[in-house]
């Protein structure tokens, strides 16, 4: 079979926004490496509680929210939360959960004022960006829409340091893209102060090749 070839990853998931149907296939969680079961869903949204310390009076903005599969979970535990992704054609995906906002607006021009968010939760989309000057304007939006003593946590970012084994244990793509991995000393110069830890979430199996970091401003 020829490869499928799309213009960049952001077209990819907008065509999977346009075929609809289950939020984890949706997504991209439903083949390979990439399988995301209820024990999985319930590490993620775990790790985002316990690291961002989410209280009922945050103001939570979930940054590549895609079909809103984590923020459907998320909702509950905060004051008010935007799903933004650059894709409408996925976002529409998210249903009418009128508890959160949807925006459709790319994460390095983010349509909101300075200091507007408490918290920000990014799952699974810093590997999507077209480059690395990219990924250093989304950390620096993410910092300005940010409250001084806010948090932001970053999730599954593939580790370049496990480059090479990721690439030995998945079977090949089906397409022509490539994903971006970082190393941790990108976040340490690009984020200083962070906190940088291991991605462990059940059943994942690409959680051993990534890792997560916890920005404080
Ligand atoms: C793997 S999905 C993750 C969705 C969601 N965070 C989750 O984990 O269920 C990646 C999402 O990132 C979005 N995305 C990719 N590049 C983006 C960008 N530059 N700005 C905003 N969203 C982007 C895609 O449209 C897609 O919905």
């Amino acid at each position: 079979m020829p490869p499928e070839v799309y213009k960049d990853w952001i077209e990819h998931y907008r065509i999977r926004g346009l075929k609809g149907g289950d939020l984890k296939e949706i997504s991209g969680y439903s083949h390979g490496l990439a399988q995301l079961t209820e024990e999985g869903l319930a590490d993620i949204t775990g790790t985002a509680r316990d690291f961002l310390g989410l209280k009922i009076t945050d103001r939570l903005l979930d940054l590549g929210c895609g079909a809103g599969l984590l923020t459907h979970q998320l909702v509950g535990d905060v004051e008010s939360m935007v799903g933004l992704d650059a894709n409408s054609e996925i976002l529409v995906n998210a249903g009418g959960d009128s508890r959160f906002a949807r925006v459709a607006a790319m994460a390095d021009h983010l349509p909101f004022g300075s200091s507007t968010f408490d918290k920000i939760f990014c799952h699974s989309i810093f590997q999507y960006f077209p480059d690395y000057q990219y990924a250093v304007s989304v950390v620096g939006e993410m910092s300005r829409v940010l409250r001084l003593g806010g948090r932001c946590l970053i999730m599954d970012i593939p580790d370049t340091a496990k480059k090479d084994r990721y690439f030995n244990t998945k079977l090949p793509d089906s397409h022509n893209l490539e994903r971006l991995f970082y190393s941790k000393e990108w976040f340490d110069r690009f984020a200083p102060n962070s906190h940088i830890f291991e991605q462990r979430i059940r059943d994942y199996d690409n959680s051993q090749f990534r890792f997560n970091v916890l920005i404080q401003r």
